[in-house]
């Protein structure tokens, strides 16, 4: 076994929230030796690294850092003692023994979806003891894989209310990084899932969600993907996103696969051939490095 869906996965795929098991928590990549070694062979200037303000209503605060120097072995030490949420991007793309793991997983979701996956890419998510991760939502589908530690995930739904459209257009064209501002009587409306290594789950593209952790180290594997219906809806949002900022339009947010939104999607395509020249990338700049011997493991730049 590696990842088990259930027998009514392909019926609920892309409408429900779906839970698995798997046993990839057993594996010695995962122990703090294994976690040590990808730290140290995985390009270090693609590994996001984040420090989080804490939960609160409104659009939680969040700053970027580096860690151009520090070993694995000093990294995973900041991790389990400080405060920090770190990303191991694209892992299945840039190191061998994690896109073996990538395939694993992602081909699981195919059999029990029976639909072909894209823009496969497989973060591993290393975290802090009680950190809260911001209210936020995911352009791709997302399976989170909990590996080590205990969690909260609070899961909200896709609607207007809890992810208006315009925001939604900003992250896609990348005008924003992926929070989204937070209420408190949103929590009325969410689902709260509580994640222990051996489960994992995949939800609805796009559904806002917010996590906690536990006072534990935790290890994550966040599996973005895209399907075919997936990719149109995000690429009719791009347009959705020209017709606002450019044409004064109101356009709802593609959530169904509607004739309109095909047609939005293949309007995408040709916009995007426009618009290549000159990219908008808001990302947040790095303003800490990841230091031992600083207050808090991170001097500022
Ligand atoms: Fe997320």
């Amino acid at each position: 076994m590696t990842v088990q869906w259930p027998q009514t996965t392909a019926a609920a795929f892309g409408n429900d929230l779906i839970y698995a098991t798997h046993d990839l928590h057993k594996r010695d990549v995962f122990s703090d030796e294994g976690i040590i070694r990808i730290l140290d062979e995985f390009p270090r200037d693609q590994l996001a690294i984040w420090k989080f303000g804490g939960h609160s209503e409104g659009l939680g605060e969040s700053i970027r850092g580096q860690a151009p120097k520090a070993s694995g072995a000093e990294i995973m030490e900041a991790v389990r003692s400080g405060k920090f949420w770190l990303n191991v991007r694209r892992s299945n793309l840039l190191l061998d023994y994690m896109a073996e793991i990538g395939q694993e997983i992602f081909g699981s979701l195919e059999d029990a979806t029976g639909r072909k996956t894209r823009k496969q890419d497989m973060g591993l998510l290393i975290s802090s003891p009680g950190i809260h991760v911001n209210y936020h939502l995911d352009i791709p589908i997302v399976a989170l894989v909990q590996i080590r530690g205990e969690k909260t995930l609070w899961l909200y739904p896709n609607d207007d209310i809890h992810a208006p459209a315009d925001q939604i257009e900003d992250i896609v064209h990348m005008r924003r990084e992926e929070d989204l501002p937070f209420r408190d009587g949103f929590d009325d409306n969410a689902i709260k899932i509580d994640l222990k290594p051996g489960m994992a789950l995949t939800w609805p593209q796009a559904a806002p969600h917010r996590v906690q952790n536990a006072d534990c180290v935790n290890v994550s594997l966040s599996c973005e993907y895209m399907t075919l219906p997936a990719l149109m809806k995000a690429n009719a949002i791009y347009t959705n996103g020209i017709l606002r900022s450019q044409f004064g339009m109101n356009p709802q947010t593609a959530r169904k696969l509607t004739p309109m939104n095909m047609s939005k999607a293949v309007a995408a395509q040709a916009l995007k051939k426009i618009t290549r020249h000159k990219p908008i990338n808001k990302s947040t700049p790095p303003t800490f490095e990841l230091d031992l011997s600083a207050e808090n493991y991170a001097r500022p730049l």
